[in-house]
């Protein structure tokens, strides 16, 4: 579709708020705000209705990783839907790109198999059934609870609303379900101790091990966390807190689960964050990067511990969707991932774009006194907007609102979290494309910083 009119425009809107009910909204607010319609993708950038051209600093939601317009991916689906456009993997059938998907994320991960879901909140769903599942079949039943972290996002149906830690969402769907277990988040900035980085990630790590001591290590199933918290805002744990995690579930039996929805597939400079972060979880979320947003597909990686128990004891695990494994979403990830590897682009993350922006984005922090820290690690940022030092600006003034609303205008995308500005731009960002993004944000800070 083309970019409409004026008056097309308004009808669009008007037809959107008359029938279309958006996630994560206030219904009310935004029938009176209207929508902004988005119609065009290329590379970085995303055009809305009236041809004005943004930066996608978000890269969609934290998905388009190869950027928009791939004819790589565009040929994949294409090609697959002609071919055949749908068969199950239900009642022993598969398919061609459910079969090279498959042993193609054991390549690049390690892990030996793969259950396919549709996004990363039925995948979540999917690793509570596997879990318990696996502690069934070794005859340890009771093994039930997980835990998981305050502010944790993980999705959002029941269990993986449960299983995240957003008290919003917890308060209007009667949640969490029982079973699930929640301590802190590793968040340095917010913590504002004297601890050095490194002894408060043990020591947040050492509250796995005392609620595990508390529950009784026989009823505990998993610990499930996300390398680095995205939707929280970017939380990056300091680099003793992942090893110290693992340590603490190998020491009571808890299997360690990464949600790698947003860290997997180049984010952080390396195919799965575990890699570089160096812990090795059992089992991993991944959904999003997989097909650069271009169609859904979700699912968890199988590790050897828990795949050999579940290929070798019997029984049906009674589980699974109607588009786990669907031809065409593993069509377009076998293509993204491929570009991924042939662009060179976890090496371009890792060595030129991740220390480029980084610098750039340390220097903003340095500038602007409204900003108590900017941190990044790959292409996940965030800048912690402040009144000075650590103290946060009067909720009431909405400044991360009134930051990613200015950004907009000035044609970039970020998002914000409260008062913390958060950016995911594609992994194919040049360095003058960086240069645009910390320009506009360092006019954005300059003149909301003149404002006040
Ligand atoms: C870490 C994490 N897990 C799970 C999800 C849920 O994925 P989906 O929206 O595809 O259901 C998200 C979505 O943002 C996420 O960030």
């Amino acid at each position: 579709m083309n970019s409409p009119d004026a008056a097309n425009l308004a009808a669009l809107q008007q037809s959107d708020r008359a029938h279309h009910l958006h996630p994560f909204t206030d219904f009310k607010a935004l029938g009176e705000a209207g929508t902004r319609v988005i119609v065009r993708g290329e590379g970085i950038y995303v055009y809305d209705q009236d041809g004005k051209r943004l930066l996608d600093g978000m890269a969609g939601l934290w998905n388009v990783n190869v950027g928009y317009g791939r004819r790589e991916l565009i040929d994949a689906a294409t090609d697959q839907l002609q071919q055949l456009a749908y068969y199950n993997s239900f009642f022993q059938c598969t398919t061609p790109p459910a079969i090279a998907l498959a042993e193609r994320l054991a390549e690049i991960s390690g892990f030996s198999h793969v259950f396919f879901a549709g996004s990363g909140s039925e995948a979540n769903d999917t690793q509570l059934r596997l879990a318990r599942r696996y502690w069934q079949l070794v005859g340890k039943p009771e093994k039930q609870v997980v835990i998981s972290r305050i502010n944790a996002y993980h999705g959002s149906t029941l269990a993986a609303a449960s299983l995240g830690g957003m008290q919003d969402m917890h308060k209007q769907g009667g949640l969490p379900i029982p079973g699930i277990e929640h301590v802190d988040q590793p968040y340095y900035f917010e913590a504002d101790t004297n601890e050095t980085p490194a002894d408060f990630g043990v020591r947040i790590a050492g509250q796995l091990q005392s609620r595990i001591e508390e529950l009784g290590a026989e009823n505990v199933a998993a610990f499930i966390g996300e390398p680095v918290q995205g939707a929280g805002g970017v939380i990056i744990p300091p680099e003793t807190y992942w090893p110290e995690v693992q340590r603490i579930c190998q020491a009571h039996d808890v299997l360690l689960i990464a949600d790698e929805v947003i860290t997997g597939f180049g984010r952080l400079g390396e195919w799965f964050a575990f890699q570089r972060l160096d812990f090795e979880p059992d089992l991993v979320t991944f959904a999003k990067g997989v097909t650069s947003g271009y169609i859904p597909l979700g699912g968890v990686l199988v590790g050897e511990r828990v795949s050999s128990v579940l290929t070798t004891n019997g029984g049906e695990f009674a589980h699974g969707y109607t588009h786990s494994g669907h031809p065409v979403a593993c069509a377009v990830a076998l293509a993204n991932i491929d570009v991924i590897d042939r662009d060179g682009l976890l090496a371009h993350v890792r060595d030129d774009i991740e220390p480029y922006l980084g610098a750039l984005w340390a220097e903003l922090g340095e500038r602007h006194a409204l900003v108590g820290e900017a941190r990044l690690l790959g292409l996940m940022g965030a800048i912690e907007l402040v009144e000075k030092g650590r103290v946060r600006f009067d909720k009431d003034l909405k400044m991360g609102e009134r930051c990613r609303d200015l950004a907009i205008d000035h044609g970039l995308v970020m998002r914000a979290v409260g008062d913390t500005l958060i950016i995911a731009p594609p992994l194919v960002i040049t360095r003058s494309e960086v240069d645009e993004l910390v320009g506009i944000a360092d006019r954005v800070l300059t003149e909301v910083a003149f404002e006040l």
